[in-house]
């Protein structure tokens, strides 16, 4: 498995050089074609005597010709951007080809693009500690989340400060309308990018999470009605507890609300924190959420709650059960538990 994954990503990196070449030539920044676009309209260095008249082409040495004060004046569109270039040594030009383009330079990778040098030192990035938690999203296996990870959500970043759902991700097809998109363009039983997410842990009828989220069946009517409640199924209403905050029935939830994207401590990617629920109320926001085993109790009660349920480990109202109910909550609730015979509607 872990052989497949680092061969897609080696074919994957050849594919963005190709394309780069393909989509820049001829072109010196006019925004004319898609990926310059993508990346805020950076010029590609694509043709050799469009490089001061060639005498740049193959050179590695940006800063030599480059200073720093016009740079930062030139990247003005991202301040925080323009700023970490003296922040990082002059050999350090990742970045720059990441945006730029190969500039005939030749055995650019992932790893060439430096992402971590930057993304991990907070005197750069106030999100640097995104990375450290033991689970992550890691294709090629090597045991961290790394620069050639990157690149497979993160194609064409213009690193402007915001996240745009369009600009920083990569497509395979059509636009995105939310992050949910570029999850279940992946998870859902054919990949993407050349990258294969594992079949489901509990549930028996289908493999993936676009089916269980968003329903099987052959008709819209068919697929509402056995997806997931945190999907795209309408819930009957709470039995026994009450929602925090705006939380209500009718809601299709962001899959970030429950889950981290980068690493996290906790399994399955869950969230360390209440603040990914942004519906919830202040209290839950401010809750730190741990999971061990198949206990999610303290995730559960960042949006459900019974007023007077037993404190949970991390502040909040326990949900409490009409029986006494296993700790193991994935005996009954995981995604996929929206259809089937043993358990319905139960997530
Ligand atoms: C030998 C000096 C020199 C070196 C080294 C050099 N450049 Fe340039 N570069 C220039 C000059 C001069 C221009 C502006 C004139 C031109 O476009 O030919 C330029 C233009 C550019 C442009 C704009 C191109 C366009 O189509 O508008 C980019 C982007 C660029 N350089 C990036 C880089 C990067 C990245 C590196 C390192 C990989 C680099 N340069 C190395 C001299 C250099
Ligand atoms: C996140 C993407 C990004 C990164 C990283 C980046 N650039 Fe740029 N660069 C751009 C964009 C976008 C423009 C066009 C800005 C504009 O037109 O206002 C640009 C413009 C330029 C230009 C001027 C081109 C012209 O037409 O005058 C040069 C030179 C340049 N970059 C060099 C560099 C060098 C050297 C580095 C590395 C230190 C670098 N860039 C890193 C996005 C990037
Ligand atoms: C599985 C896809 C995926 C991978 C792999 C990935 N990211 Fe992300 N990244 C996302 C998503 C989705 C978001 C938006 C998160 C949100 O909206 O809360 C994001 C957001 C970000 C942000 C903005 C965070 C903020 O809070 O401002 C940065 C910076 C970032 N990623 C860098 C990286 C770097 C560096 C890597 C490689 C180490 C990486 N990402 C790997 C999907 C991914
Ligand atoms: C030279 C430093 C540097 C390098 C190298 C670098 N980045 Fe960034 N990146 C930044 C800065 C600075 C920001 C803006 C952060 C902010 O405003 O909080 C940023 C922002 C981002 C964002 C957030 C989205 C956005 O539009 O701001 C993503 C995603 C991202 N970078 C991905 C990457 C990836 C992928 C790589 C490697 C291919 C990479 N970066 C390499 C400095 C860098
Ligand atoms: C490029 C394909 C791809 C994209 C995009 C992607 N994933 Fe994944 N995801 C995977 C793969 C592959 C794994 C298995 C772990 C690994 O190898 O990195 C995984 C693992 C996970 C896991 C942990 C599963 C487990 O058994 O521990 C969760 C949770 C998850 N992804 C959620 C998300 C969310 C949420 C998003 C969107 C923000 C997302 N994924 C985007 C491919 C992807
Ligand atoms: C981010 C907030 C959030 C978290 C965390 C969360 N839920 Fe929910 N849950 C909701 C919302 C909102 C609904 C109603 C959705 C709808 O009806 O469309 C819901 C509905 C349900 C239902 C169906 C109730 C009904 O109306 O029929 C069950 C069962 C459930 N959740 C169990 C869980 C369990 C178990 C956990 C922990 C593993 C959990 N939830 C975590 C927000 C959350
Ligand atoms: C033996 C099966 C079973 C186990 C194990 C189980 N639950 Fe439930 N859970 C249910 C049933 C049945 C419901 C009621 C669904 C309904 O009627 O909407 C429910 C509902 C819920 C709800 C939604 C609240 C509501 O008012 O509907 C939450 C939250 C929840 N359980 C959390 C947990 C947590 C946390 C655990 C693990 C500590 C857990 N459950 C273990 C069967 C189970
Ligand atoms: C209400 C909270 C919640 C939401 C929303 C949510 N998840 Fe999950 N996710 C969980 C919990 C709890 C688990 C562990 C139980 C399980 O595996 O179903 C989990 C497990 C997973 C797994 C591992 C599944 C397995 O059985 O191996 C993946 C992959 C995943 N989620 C992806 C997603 C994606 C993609 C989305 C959005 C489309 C999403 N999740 C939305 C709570 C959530």
């Amino acid at each position: 498995m872990k052989k497949i994954y680092k061969t897609l990503i080696y074919v994957a990196v050849i594919g963005v050089i190709a394309l780069t070449v393909a989509c820049g030539g001829g072109n010196s920044g006019d925004g004319d074609s898609p990926t310059t676009e993508m990346k805020g309209n950076a010029p590609q260095l694509t043709v050799p005597e469009n490089h001061n008249g060639g005498n740049a082409w193959g050179n590695d040495k940006c800063y030599l010709c480059h200073n720093i004060k016009k740079l930062k004046d030139i990247h003005d569109y991202s301040p925080k951007l323009a700023d970490s270039f003296s922040k990082v040594d002059e050999t350090d030009i990742g970045a720059c080809l990441y945006c730029h383009g190969t500039n005939g330079l030749t055995g650019i990778t992932s790893e060439t693009y430096q992402c971590m040098k930057c993304h991990e030192d907070a005197n750069i990035v106030s999100s640097h500690d995104m990375f450290g938690g033991k689970n992550m999203h890691d294709f090629n296996g090597d045991g961290k989340i790394g620069n050639s990870d990157c690149i497979v959500c993160h194609e064409w970043s213009d690193m402007d400060g915001k996240i745009d759902i369009n600009v920083d991700f990569r497509k395979s097809g059509s636009d995105y309308v939310t992050t949910n998109d570029l999850c279940l363009s992946c998870h859902d039983g054919n990949g993407a990018f050349g990258i294969m997410p594992p079949v489901l842990k509990f549930d028996t009828e289908v493999t993936n999470i676009y089916s269980t989220f968003l329903g099987i069946g052959s008709t819209a009517a068919e697929m509402k009605s056995t997806a997931d409640i945190h999907g795209a199924r309408i819930g009957q209403g709470q039995s026994f507890g009450v929602f925090r905050g705006t939380y209500a029935n009718d809601m299709e939830l962001t899959c970030l609300s429950c889950h981290q994207v980068h690493s996290s401590d906790n399994p399955y990617l869950i969230t360390e924190s209440g603040k990914t629920a942004v519906n919830a109320d202040d209290t839950a926001k401010n809750a730190k959420v741990s999971v061990t085993e198949n206990n999610f109790s303290e995730l559960c009660a960042v949006c459900h709650m019974n007023p007077n349920g037993a404190d949970t480990a991390n502040g909040l109202k326990e949900v409490v059960h009409t029986s006494t109910y296993s700790s193991n909550c994935t005996d009954c609730h995981y995604h996929g538990a929206g259809h089937g015979t043993s358990v319905n509607g139960l997530f």
